[in-house]
This record gives C-alpha cells, sequence and structure tokens, in this order.
C-alpha cells in the first residue's frame, strides 16, 4: 500500500477504509482506555491526529514507545472526527515504531524553544513547527523564482561557485587553495606564489554571479541563476549571512527602469505565490511571529513600490524630526537605520532607490550624465532594509575602460569582461535578490539564521 502524505489526507478530509501514513510523533496524550498520537510527516503544519485503542496487539507495550519524536508507519482506518478543529482522524489497526526517541534525552520536548536554543540544534529544528513553516514557504519562494522567469522566457544559466573575480569590488572574499599552509610556497619578493596553488592563480567563493550572467545575457538575451554566493564580512547582524542564496537576472537590451518594473513584478509575484502556496504557514506567521506578515504581504502585491532617487531620499532624512546613529549626508552610503526610515516610517512600503554616488558602488553599473551618479538601484524593505541591488550596467567601453583604471583594478584579468563590449555591446541591467531576506521579509522572521537551514556566519559552520 502506497503511504500517503498527511497534507493531502488534511485537505481532503474525507474518510476513507484503509490508509497507512509515516512520521514523526509530535504529542501522546494517554487516556484510561485511548491513545492519542499526532503525527507529523513535514508536509504541513498540522499533524494526523490518530488513535489506538486497547485493542491493538501490544497497545501497552507500542504506546511506550511512541514518545515525542519518535519515527512510525501507521495504518488503519480514516474516520471522520468528534473532535473540535479536525475533520478526520485514524484508528489505528497496525503500527511500527522505526526508532523511538528517550523521552529524557531528546531536545524538543512539548514547551517553546528559544530560536537561539534552536539554532545550537540545527539538525533537530526542522521538526518544530515554526522552522517547519519556514523551510515549506522558503521552498515555495524557489519554486516562486523559477515559476516566474521561465514564463517569461529567462534561461536558467549556472555560474561557477569557484570565480577569480571579486565582482563587487568590496574585498570580502574566502579564498579556496589546496596549499599546504603551513608551507606556503612564496615568490622572490615574499608574497604568497598563489601560481603554485591549485588553479594556478588565486581563488575565491563567488560573491555573485552577475559578471557571468552578463556574458550569458549577451547570448540568449534573458537570463537568470539562483545558487549559493559567499561573502567574508565579518558582520554579525540579523540579515547577514556568509553563504546565502541569490537570484540575479540579466537582461540585455534592457535600461534601469525596465530593471526595476521586473524586480517589482518579480517580488509581487513571490508573495502572491506562497500565499496561495502556503495559507496555513503563512497565518502561522501571522498568528505567532509577527502580525503585520499578512498585511505587508497584501501591502506589497496590491500597491506600486515608491520609487526616488538618493538624492532626494538624502534631502528626505536630512529633513526627518529624529536622529540617526550614523551621519546622514550627500556621499555616504545609507545605513541600515536610513533604509528602514524611509521604507517603515516615511512610505510604510517597499520603495526603490536609484542614482547613487558613483564612489559608494561597484564598477560596473552605468555612469549617468552629471558625472557624479550612477544608474543603480535598491530595494529598500520595511524591516529588512536592502533587498535588492541592481543597476543598469555600463556598455560603453570607453567610459568602463576609465572607470577600471581610476579605481586601479587590474584591467588585464577583465579582458573577457571588457571584450562583451567590445563585440556586439548593449544596454542591459540586472539586479540581486537575497533569498533569504526575502524568506524573512515574507515569514517576519527577525534573525536570518533562522530562515536557511545551515547558517554560516563567523565563527559558525557547525552542521
Ligand atoms: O547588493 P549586492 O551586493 O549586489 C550584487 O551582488 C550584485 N552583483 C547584484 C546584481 O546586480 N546582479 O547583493 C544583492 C543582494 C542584496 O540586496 C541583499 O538582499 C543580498 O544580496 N545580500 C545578502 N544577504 C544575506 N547576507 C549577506 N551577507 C548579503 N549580502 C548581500
Ligand atoms: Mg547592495
Amino acid at each position: 500500500m502506497t503511504t500517503r502524505r498527511i497534507l493531502d489526507l488534511l485537505r481532503t478530509g474525507q474518510p476513507e477504509e484503509s490508509v497507512t501514513i509515516q512520521g514523526w510523533v509530535r504529542t501522546k496524550r494517554e487516556q484510561k482506555e485511548f491513545c492519542f498520537v499526532e503525527v507529523n510527516d513535514g508536509s504541513s503544519m498540522a499533524g494526523l491526529q490518530t488513535i489506538l485503542s486497547q485493542d491493538l496487539p501490544d497497545y501497552e507495550a507500542i504506546v511506550k514507545k511512541l514518545n515525542t519524536g519518535a519515527s512510525v508507519e501507521m495504518a488503519g482506518v480514516l474516520a471522520a472526527s468528534p473532535a473540535k478543529g479536525q475533520r478526520i482522524e485514524l484508528q489505528v489497526a497496525s503500527v511500527t515504531v522505526y526508532g523511538e526517541a528517550d523521552p529524557e534525552t531528546y531536545p524538543l520536548q512539548k514547551k517553546r524553544h528559544s530560536f537561539e536554543f534552536l539554532r545550537d540544534i540545527a539538525h533537530l529544528r526542522a521538526r518544530t513547527n515554526t522552522l517547519g513553516a519556514v523551510f515549506r514557504v522558503r521552498n515555495a519562494c524557489a519554486t516562486a523564482v523559477h515559476q516566474f522567469f521561465q514564463e517569461r522566457g529567462f534561461l536558467w544559466v549556472h555560474t561557477p561557485i569557484i570565480s577569480a573575480n571579486d565582482c563587487e569590488g568590496a574585498g570580502e572574499l574566502f579564498t579556496v587553495t589546496t596549499m599546504n599552509l603551513k608551507d606556503v610556497p612564496k615568490t622572490k619578493e615574499q608574497e604568497i606564489d598563489y601560481s603554485q596553488d591549485f588553479f594556478g592563480r588565486r581563488a575565491f567563493l563567488t560573491v555573485s554571479g552577475q559578471l557571468e550572467a552578463e556574458i550569458m545575457a549577451m547570448a540568449f538575451t534573458n537570463v537568470y541563476t539562483f545558487g549559493p554566493t559567499f561573502r567574508a564580512e565579518n558582520s554579525n547582524t540579523s540579515r547577514h549571512l556568509a553563504e546565502f542564496w541569490m537570484i540575479e537576472p540579466e537582461m540585455a537590451f534592457c535600461d534601469l527602469i525596465g530593471n526595476m518594473d521586473l524586480a517589482e513584478a518579480f517580488l509581487k509575484h513571490i508573495f502572491k505565490s506562497v500565499l496561495e502556496a502556503c495559507p496555513e504557514d503563512m497565518q502561522f506567521f501571522n498568528d505567532r511571529i509577527d502580525n503585520t506578515v499578512m498585511v505587508t504581504a497584501e501591502n506589497i502585491i496590491n500597491n506600486e513600490f515608491e520609487r526616488i532617487t538618493y538624492t532626494e531620499a538624502i534631502a528626505l532624512l536630512e529633513k526627518a524630526d529624529r536622529k540617526f546613529e550614523y551621519p546622514v549626508s550627500w556621499g555616504l552610503d545609507l545605513q541600515s537605520e536610513h533604509e528602514r526610515y524611509l521604507a517603515e516610517e516615511k512610505f510604510k512600503k517597499p520603495l526603490i532607490v536609484t542614482d547613487y554616488p558613483t564612489a559608494i558602488k561597484a564598477f560596473y553599473m552605468r555612469l549617468n550624465e552629471d558625472g557624479k551618479t550612477v544608474r543603480a538601484m535598491d530595494i529598500l524593505a520595511p524591516k529588512i532594509g536592502e533587498i535588492v541591488g541592481g543597476s543598469q550596467r555600463e556598455e560603453r567601453l570607453d567610459v568602463l575602460e576609465r572607470r577600471i583604471e581610476e579605481l586601479g583594478m587590474p584591467k588585464e584579468e577583465l579582458w573577457w569582461y571588457l571584450d562583451l563590449r567590445r563585440f556586439g555591446t548593449v544596454p542591459h541591467a540586472g539586479f540581486g535578490l537575497g533569498f533569504e531576506r526575502v524568506v524573512q521579509f515574507m515569514t517576519g522572521m527577525t534573525n536570518i539564521r533562522d530562515v536557511i537551514p545551515f547558517p554560516r556566519t563567523p565563527l559558525s559552520a557547525d552542521f
């Protein structure tokens, strides 16, 4: 007999003569003649209520084993339930206990655990209500990402994880090496001799697939990447991971307006799809984690994002009737508190800030006529701050070369990137959406470490 998903049984809610389920015991309530056991298989927040009656062979011995965390297979009759809050329950005819979980030592007992505590047992935390809901929503988000781009004819391209370029130029790179760290080869000048390393040159974990995505966009017009990216930034915040997933679309024959339109439609699509795919989980976040989750989602789906320039943003921040910790003045980067003030208090919805000063943005962004700003765009979301970063790219060879020289970047190493401007260059644009930030935004989870199964942060790479 095939095993049934608990979600499917609960959604249908119809009695059936014979059903088999598999899963883990969440709770056990022993009565005089019965025992109620809730079994969860991860397919939904709610588990299936099962009833074992004394007539079951080996009743006492079996019930003793059915503690929270035990893994089971149960078969029986799916009957209409007299109890409130559920339409069906399983009247159990046979039970197999695959593995017991000792109640004295199994860490996930019925009481509420703090998210900090759960992070230390990341190998078990996916079995809790909240993390279960998070990872189902994360899956629905990922599905929505592919659906959005595939429907629009974007090609999913796989960019390398090991890369020799520092796309963002922020120097937050993890070096990949097989050199013997006890005896590192040196050059005559006493520098590390990477020519003797595995790749014959210095290599890193990628910070972004953008530059390679640009290559592919120059052949396929519209492409996107969706993969892990790595940043060795030593910032222990609730919004930063050392390993996070990023979605980076890149569009040929596209300017900043087209880029913003796509990003806005993309975020709206993700929210809409997840509300449809995971209604129970989203309701749970609204009830238990952050009671603005639903309003926020509706707000995203139904309202246009605000669009202002960086220069306008600075003027608004200078006029704000509040003191910021970090200074505000034209030329300085926006800090998280500034971004949140604009999104949460000033506009109360996501806003797109464009045309940042050249000096605070990456080398590849298209220079504006004014000579001091670039065609950048960041989308700032309430509670999260920056969720998307993107730009129109510099497609003019001479302007790009000048910029690379100004920054003192190694021009020879970017020969292939410059070739894209030599052979069939076109205006093009793209952006990066931080996948964990969008899951955070959607669920209201306050710490980014709780929306990825196994977070990597400074001093932490367990599991
Ligand atoms: O703004 P960023 O650095 O942009 C880029 O990497 C561009 N190459 C993207 C592009 O145009 N194709 O990063 C993009 C997004 C940020 O807006 C943020 O949501 C997320 O990636 N992000 C992080 N998320 C979690 N932890 C970190 N340490 C992150 N750094 C960036
Ligand atoms: Mg950015």
